[in-house]
């Protein structure tokens, strides 16, 4: 039954992961947004100097909801959203235009570019309800993979910290195994988030997924 389940859960999650509206005037209104970084490549290793704050970055934002409570309630953090499509950070950047913050900033690209955009930069990376990928022969397309493990490698200043939520336990045990393989110690691991007592801020997905019951899963990793 339990299996019988997860199968649906997969559909289900596929189904919805991969719906996103493309909104027509998407990439022009944020390539042309002040919160958008057009040349993310030449604060390579200069983010920090140039905002004078720790970054942390999301990659997958979305919508951005997330990053964008997280920045206001942290105003001496830089928090940088990276998300491949235009027409998901649309929203954002109209978030911002009505209720602005100056520690939020917006880079349009695939994560496969993460290591070509910072080099130790960043403080926490945050993974949220990334992708699930879940044919194996797409595993190397999940951002926990080795591929993208080894990306990171170089792109945090100091100390490596990555933070994951989901409601996919395939992709939850798959990540667990590679940060572990990777070296990462666990600092944190929550197998229902929804029921521990801790400050949670909840991703535009975490709140449609758990209001569908899904369990979240969370876990954060350091080296
Ligand atoms: C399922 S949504 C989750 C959005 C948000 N993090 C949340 O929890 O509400 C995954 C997002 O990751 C983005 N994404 C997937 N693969 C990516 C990649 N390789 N590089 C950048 N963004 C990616 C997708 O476009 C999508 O907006």
């Amino acid at each position: 039954m339990l299996y019988a389940k997860n199968i649906n859960c997969a559909i289900i999650v596929i189904g919805v992961y991969m719906r996103l509206k493309k909104i027509k005037n998407a990439d022009t209104v944020v390539l042309n947004s002040p919160f958008t970084i057009n040349n993310p490549k030449e604060y390579k290793g200069k983010y920090k100097e140039t905002f004078k704050k720790e970054i942390y970055v999301e990659i997958g934002s979305g919508r951005g909801k997330f990053i964008y409570e997280m920045a206001k309630i942290n105003p001496n953090i830089m928090f940088i959203a990276v998300e491949k499509y235009a027409s998901a950070l649309y929203k954002l950047v109209k978030r911002l235009e009505l209720d602005p913050v100056d520690n939020l900033k917006l880079v349009c690209t695939d994560a496969s570019e993460i290591d070509d955009i910072f080099d130790k930069d960043i403080s926490i990376l945050y993974l949220n309800f990334s992708d699930p990928w879940p044919k194996k022969r797409h595993h190397k397309r999940r951002l926990t993979s080795d591929i993208f493990l080894d990306k990171y490698e170089s792109i945090f200043f100091d100390k490596k910290e990555i933070v994951m939520k989901t409601d996919n336990q395939d992709l939850f045990e798959y990540s667990v195994v590679s940060f572990v393989n990777h070296n990462y110690k666990i600092k944190n691991i929550y197998l229902d988030l929804h029921n521990a007592d801790i400050f949670n801020i909840k991703t535009e997905y975490e709140e449609k997924f758990s209001k569908k019951g899904f369990r979240i899963y969370k876990i954060e990793v350091y080296k």
